[in-house]
């Protein structure tokens, strides 16, 4: 039998390791196997080994001429009062036009958080207990009415959770969303490596591969045909952010509103970090680009040094918030226009013989991709400050920061925030926590001003009670 092509070209490159068991496999085992390796850039695969595992690669982040990037500051903070008015007057006019729409990145496996689901599933609201795609998709359906123009919502999944994703929205009737707006699309996988750069195999028809990273996102945004589609509707403006954080506004009209007065191809948020060892990647600029360098690859020095008034000097963090113009994302796009990161991992393989290790250390390397890494290729990039309780308390551990539990009571917080802004009598502790579970339906109110517009309307009002819950 003649050798499949695909199999000789692997050979060529070295990576014929891959088909050591293709013989012995049934035929379903072996299509398996050559539509996975039909997914691999063997070029691509040969730069990252060339560049990031080789003994000779350059390890670590270049520092040099790394500074704090500029941000525009809130105007209770020292920002420019009427250029803030002027961005939301801006950001509601393109929302009016129907030129958003909303993206979540939503391929990450929550292992931190000890959940098996995909992490959109996960029941985060304090007294309903909403899963963060409700949280979501009543957000969006909240600024569909209020601007006039139903968003589109694009999804990105992995192959781990796509199915689950799709099968959680169909159940659930798309939370009311019109399902032709909302649309999912896996992310790619990148196969794992050992550090003598072959490609590993996870059992005998199938590679070990896993997601790209949140920087796939821009690539598969290209190949899903997503582009394309935003073209056709009249969408040129992407509202970015992650699965994990319900607080987020899920479109702000100020922040658009920024990005487009600014000119900006590309636009973050930022929020000042709480303690210099706080998990964000950091704003900075390097030879006139704006970067962002994540927490592991800050020297600790740094993280803590503070200017003359002791304020942190490295203070930008990164919420992973971004508005992106669509014909930036198809630059991005193309392949290698984004840099891949390198991770050692323990990654379950087989050994010469077809059984199955797990190994006990590191045993190779993955390679992903960053969406922040576009920063620096983006023409006039904007970073707007925003309040963390407005914007940002991701669940990302199962206990502790970032866990259900500080979500939930953050959430609980804004809920009686927006009550006691507009007169209703909550009593909260120091921290501003409520003693009554309450909460607040996105239908309801989303923000600030939609929250005040329905309350005012709300007739006669409620008492804040154990319970409440506003829709
Ligand atoms: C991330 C950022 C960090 C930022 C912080 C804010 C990185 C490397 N770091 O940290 O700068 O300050 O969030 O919360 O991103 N995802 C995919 N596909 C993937 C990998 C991740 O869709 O292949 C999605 C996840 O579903 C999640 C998001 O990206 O929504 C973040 O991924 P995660 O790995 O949890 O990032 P963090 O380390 O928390």
């Amino acid at each position: 039998m003649p050798t499949h092509p695909l199999v000789e070209q692997f050979q060529r490159a070295g990576q014929g390791q891959v088909f050591a068991f293709f013989d012995q496999l049934p035929a379903e085992g072996q299509s398996r196997l050559l539509e996975q390796a039909g997914e691999i850039d063997l070029a691509e695969v040969d730069r990252l080994v060339r560049t990031l595992v080789a003994k000779d690669a350059s390890a670590g982040v270049d520092l040099k001429g790394l500074e704090p990037a500029p941000y525009e500051p809130l105007p209770d903070r020292g920002g420019d009062a009427k250029a803030w008015a002027q961005a939301k007057t801006e950001g509601e006019e393109v929302l009016r036009m129907g030129r958003v729409a909303v993206f979540t990145v939503a391929g990450g496996q929550g292992t931190r958080l000890g959940y098996d689901g995909p992490k959109g599933t996960f029941p985060v609201t304090p007294l309903k207990q909403k899963p963060l795609f409700q949280v979501f998709a009543e957000k969006i359906r909240a600024a569909g009415v209020r601007y006039g123009r139903p968003l589109h919502w694009f999804i990105m999944t992995s192959h781990h959770n796509h199915e689950a994703t799709q099968a959680f929205f169909v159940e659930n009737r798309f939370f009311g969303l019109d399902e032709k707006r909302v649309h999912f699309f896996r992310q790619g996988r990148m196969p794992a490596v050992d550090f003598a750069g072959k490609i590993l195999l996870e059992s005998k028809d199938s590679i070990a591969l896993s997601p790209d990273g949140h920087g796939g996102s821009l690539r598969a945004l290209e190949r899903s045909g997503a582009l394309e589609l935003m073209a056709k509707e009249g969408i040129d403006l992407i509202s970015y952010f992650q699965v994990d954080n319900p607080l987020v506004r899920c479109v702000d009209p100020a922040f658009l509103g920024w990005h487009r007065v600014r000119g900006s191809e590309m636009s973050s948020k930022m929020v000042t970090k709480a303690y210099p060892e706080e998990k964000l990647g950091h704003f900075c600029q390097q030879n006139g680009k704006q970067v962002v360098v994540e927490y592991s690859d800050l020297p600790m020095a740094m993280q803590q040094e503070t200017d003359a008034n002791g304020k942190l000097r490295y203070i930008g963090g990164s919420i992973a918030i971004h508005v992106l113009d669509r014909e930036f994302v198809r630059k991005m796009s193309a392949a290698g226009a984004l840099p891949f990161h390198r991770a050692e991992k323990k990654i379950p393989v087989i050994d010469s013989a077809g059984n199955p290790v797990k190994p006990e250390k590191a045993n190779g390397v993955k390679f992903e991709l960053f969406v922040f890494d576009a920063l620096p290729f983006a023409k006039n990039p904007v970073v707007i400050e925003t309040r963390r309780e407005d914007d940002f308390s991701p669940v990302k551990n199962a206990e502790g920061v970032d866990s259900p539990k500080t979500s939930r009571d953050d959430q609980l917080r804004q809920f009686a925030r927006w009550l006691k802004a507009n007169g209703a009598a909550v009593s909260v502790d120091a921290t501003g926590l409520p003693s009554a579970v309450i909460e607040v339906s996105p239908l309801f109110g989303s923000d600030e001003d939609s929250f005040a517009d329905a309350w005012g309307k709300r007739s006669p009002k409620p008492a804040v009670v154990h319970g409440l819950y506003l829709v």
